[in-house]
């Protein structure tokens, strides 16, 4: 059986727990996967006097997978955040994120059924800021046509790929008429050149906000540039139980890094607590994207396999972390999904 290498980055706060409970939970599923721990995030000033190693961006471009935790971001200073630097380095550009409501999570909507495509390596978050004068400050929002191009294709591709019918633009083209207007023009210049079967449609991101509260089940595919799409994916997993379900992947050409769409939780960090679901979503992602990047079936098998133990423990609802409603630690949580594997 081939075994594949995979970096993992434990992170910070919650990220060493609940990547520890998906790594368990991976081998116990009989997944062929090696880590390869590497260090980033403040962990890694103390042991490598650096917030992003190169030891770690150089094993990702290598081995070209990981899995990773969160890592924290100091606020109004301090580094430059680790998760955009190592998007960027690595060329990350499609934030992929599923958002679905699971069995046995009761939550005020059903039938969810939304993946965010999100622009992951510009926009707001290029960090360019001056202060052109005392008391006053610029962000630049950059905007390229091969960025908002290949992000378009990804969101499209993935309908064709997946049967899924409709791509929604999110955007804010009424006000910023060039950055947001060169990314409805190439996401419209792409579905027009190669996919004129998928439905499309743009709308205004504050109204996309009400729309997605009102009624989630009139969207299917959502594509947006970086800024939206962090704040409508933490929006979109509290319409399914919160931030300890929803999952994601950060896509590039030659390699991809998966993670949850969570933070480092530093409230509950180190006090047992954390929901691992949406890490090991990630991992359920990372496990079919090696069946299909790396032709392994044992990857598909054990992908699988987790699916319809989390399946089957939420349903029993018995096992559930406090965030879901319940009064499971991490480790009871991880018990429990490997009993039902
Ligand atoms: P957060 O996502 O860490 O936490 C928000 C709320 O959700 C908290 O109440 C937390 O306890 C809860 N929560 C999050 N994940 C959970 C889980 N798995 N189980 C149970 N409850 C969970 O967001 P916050 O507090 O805004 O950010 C904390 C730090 O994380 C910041 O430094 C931020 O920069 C960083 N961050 C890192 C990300 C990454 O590495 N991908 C993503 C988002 C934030």
């Amino acid at each position: 059986m081939d075994v594949i290498d995979v970096v993992l980055i434990a992170g910070d706060g919650i990220g060493p727990e609940v990547t520890a409970a998906t790594c368990e939970v991976i081998k116990a599923a009989g997944a062929p996967i090696h880590w390869l721990p590497m260090p980033a995030g403040v962990a890694a000033i103390e042991s490598h006097g650096d917030v992003l190693p190169a030891v770690t961006l150089d094993a990702l471009r290598q081995v070209k997978v990981g899995l990773k935790g969160p890592v924290g971001t100091p606020i109004g200073g301090g580094f430059r955040s680790v998760n955009v630097t190592f998007r960027k380095a690595l060329d990350l550009y499609a934030a992929v994120r599923p958002v679905r409501n699971l069995p046995g999570v009761k939550t005020r909507y059903e039938h969810v059924d939304l993946v965010i495509f999100r622009e992951n390596t510009e926009g707001l978050y290029t960090g360019i800021e001056n202060e052109v004068a005392p008391g006053v400050v610029t962000s630049m929002k950059v905007a390229t046509e091969k960025a908002c191009t290949r992000i378009a294709e990804a969101a499209f591709e993935y309908c064709v790929r997946r049967g899924r019918a409709k791509v929604s633009v999110f955007h804010k083209a009424n006000i910023m008429k060039l950055t947001d207007g060169l990314f409805l023009r190439c996401a419209r210049a792409v579905r027009e050149a190669r996919y004129p079967q998928i439905a499309y449609e743009e709308v205004i991101i504050d109204n996309a906000c009400m729309q997605l509260v009102k009624d989630p089940t009139r969207f299917d595919v959502l594509l947006m540039e970086n800024l939206y799409g962090d704040l409508v994916s933490d929006l979109c997993a509290g319409l399914v139980g919160g931030l300890g379900v929803v999952p994601g992947a950060n896509i590039g050409r030659d390699c991809a890094v998966f993670e949850a769409v969570h933070g480092s939780a530093p409230d509950i960090a180190g006090n047992g607590l954390a929901n691992p679901l949406a890490c090991l979503m990630s991992g359920v992602m990372l496990l079919n994207y090696l069946a299909e990047a790396r032709q392994n079936p044992a990857c598909k098998q054990a992908a699988d396999r987790i699916k319809a133990a989390y399946d089957k423990v939420l349903s029993d609802g018995k096992i559930r972390t406090r965030d879901l409603g319940g009064t499971a630690g991490t480790k009871e949580f991880t018990a429990g999904l490997i009993a039902a594997l």
